[in-house]
């Protein structure tokens, strides 16, 4: 039995000249869960050529969806950005991924922190129910260098808040808090910064971080990650994964060179 299904492009939209989402169907065999990742990719010379893509939409949902930037020399993204509707895709069938939240103990506050197209799991878990009940705000913390890049803005203040079933829920629970590095916007700043100057707790109404009440989730930059896991580390917090829950989890943002 192949280890791969092929599902077909539905839809395809662009971001920017380096960014982009498509839909695709989904096999209802498919199963995962929110925040995973799956191989995914094309056809090539009649081999797969694969990457790991974190899925944008919930496990409820019918159609698979990803966000990818595009690189002109990228083995995969150089093909992958000229996909049309109708264009077949290769996915695996072995969801996996540590951003799920049976990987992290109880807490208040859930913080997703994501740089670029590091944001794409997290649009999984905020569309996910359980992530309301587990944790009395969860907040969605995008960093992009410039605001074109802030992908999905639309979608988490103007959608999810009137979504059939979780539009209470998301509008009581979530705070989308996009920031921009290189370029004027209302929000401005690293991420990083942000936490440490403590101006993203002002901003947002929350008290100043803590072990015993906050979570968190990382993906995006190595970079990114790297900085704020040795903060994380530094203030006490403990690192899940499948084997034992902890106070943060993190994953890298594929990144093709
Ligand atoms: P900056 O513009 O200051 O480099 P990239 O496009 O390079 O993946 O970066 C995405 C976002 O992540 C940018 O806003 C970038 O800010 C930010 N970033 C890069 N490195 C770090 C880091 N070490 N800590 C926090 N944010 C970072």
């Amino acid at each position: 039995m192949s280890k791969y299904l092929e599902e077909r492009v539905l839809s395809v939209h662009h971001w920017t000249d380096t960014l982009f989402s498509f839909r695709t169907t989904r096999d209802p065999a498919f199963r995962f869960r929110n925040g995973e990742f799956v191989m995914m990719g094309i056809e090539v010379e009649g081999r797969p050529l694969l990457r790991a893509y974190s899925v944008v939409s919930a496990n409820y949902e019918e159609e698979l969806e990803f966000f990818s930037i595009k690189v002109e020399n990228g083995p995969l993204t150089s093909r992958l950005q000229h996909l049309k509707v109708g264009d077949p895709i290769i996915v695996g069938k072995k969801p996996t991924g540590t951003l799920v939240l049976d990987n992290l103990m109880p807490g208040k506050n859930l913080y997703l922190l994501g740089t670029g197209t590091g944001l794409a799991p997290f649009m999984s878990i905020i569309k996910d129910p359980e992530t309301y009940e587990r944790f009395e705000r969860v907040v969605l913390v995008h960093g992009c260098r410039q605001v074109s890049e802030l992908a999905y803005g639309e979608t988490i203040t103007q959608d999810l808040p009137n979504h059939e079933f979780l539009g209470e829920v998301i509008t009581a629970g979530l705070i989308y808090y996009p920031t921009v590095t290189r370029e004027p916007f209302r929000n401005r700043g690293r991420i990083t910064d942000l936490i440490t100057s403590g101006k993203l707790f002002e901003d947002i109404g929350l008290p100043p971080m803590s072990v015993e009440n906050d979570r968190f989730m990382l993906c995006g930059s190595p970079d990114m990650i790297r900085d704020t896991r040795e903060m994380l580390i530094s203030g006490g917090y403990v690192e899940g994964n499948h084997g034992e829950a902890g106070h943060y989890v993190i994953e890298k943002a594929f990144v093709e060179k």
